[in-house]
This record gives structure tokens, sequence and C-alpha cells, in this order.
């Protein structure tokens, strides 16, 4: 059962400096008991991915639905967040 499904979601923030792309066309399905783990470069999105699952912060184009709530605010789903430098150093 599909416990998480993002569908072609982006965020694009407003700062001093213009508009910043943080995330653009993502797609991500997360079953019921699956483990998933998101690894990426410094500045790929990470944070921000997990921050609008967590419902912190609006996706600009779609939005995460979960089996609990398919809005934001998904108390249901946990999100963890390292830095890789901490997690894989060297
Ligand atoms: N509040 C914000 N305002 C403007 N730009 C932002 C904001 N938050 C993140 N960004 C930008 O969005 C992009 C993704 O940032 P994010 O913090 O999600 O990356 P990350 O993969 O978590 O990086 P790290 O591994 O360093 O934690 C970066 O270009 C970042 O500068
Ligand atoms: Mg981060």
């Amino acid at each position: 059962m599909t416990m998480l499904s993002i569908n072609n979601m982006g965020k694009v923030f407003d700062s001093n400096k213009g508009e910043v792309t943080a995330l653009e066309d993502i797609n991500l399905t997360v079953d019921r008991g699956e483990l998933a783990v998101i690894v990426g470069p410094s500045g790929c999105g990470k944070s921000t991915l997990l921050n609008i699952v967590a419902g912190l912060e609006q996706a600009t184009s779609a939005r995460p639905c979960s089996e609990a709530s398919p809005s934001p605010g998904l108390a249901r789903t946990g999100a963890w967040s390292s830095s890789p430098t901490r997690s894989f150093p060297g």
C-alpha cells in the first residue's frame, strides 16, 4: 500500500538574490513498511524535500499525498535529516 506519493513536485524559493529552484519534477512513492533514504550532494534539495513531506514547507507545484492525509502536515510520516559530511566522513 502506498504510504507517500509525490508527483511532479517542485519548489522555488524567493530570495533576495532572486528565485532559487530547489526541487524540480520530483517523483517518489514509498510503500507502507518501506525504508526510503534520500542521498545526494549538498544543495540538491534533500532538506527541502523532507521539510515539504513533514509539512514545514509548501511545495510550489504539486504536493505530497500520504495515506494519513492528502494535504500538507503529514503527521504520520517521519523524516530525519543528517548532513552527508557527518554521515559519510572523508
Ligand atoms: N529558505 C531558502 N531560501 C532560498 N534558497 C533556499 C532556501 N532553502 C534552501 N534553499 C536553496 O535550495 C537548494 C536546496 O537546498 P537544501 O537545503 O534543500 O539542500 P540539501 O540537499 O539539504 O543540502 P545539504 O546537504 O547541504 O543539507 C539550495 O540551492 C539552497 O541554497
Ligand atoms: Mg540539508
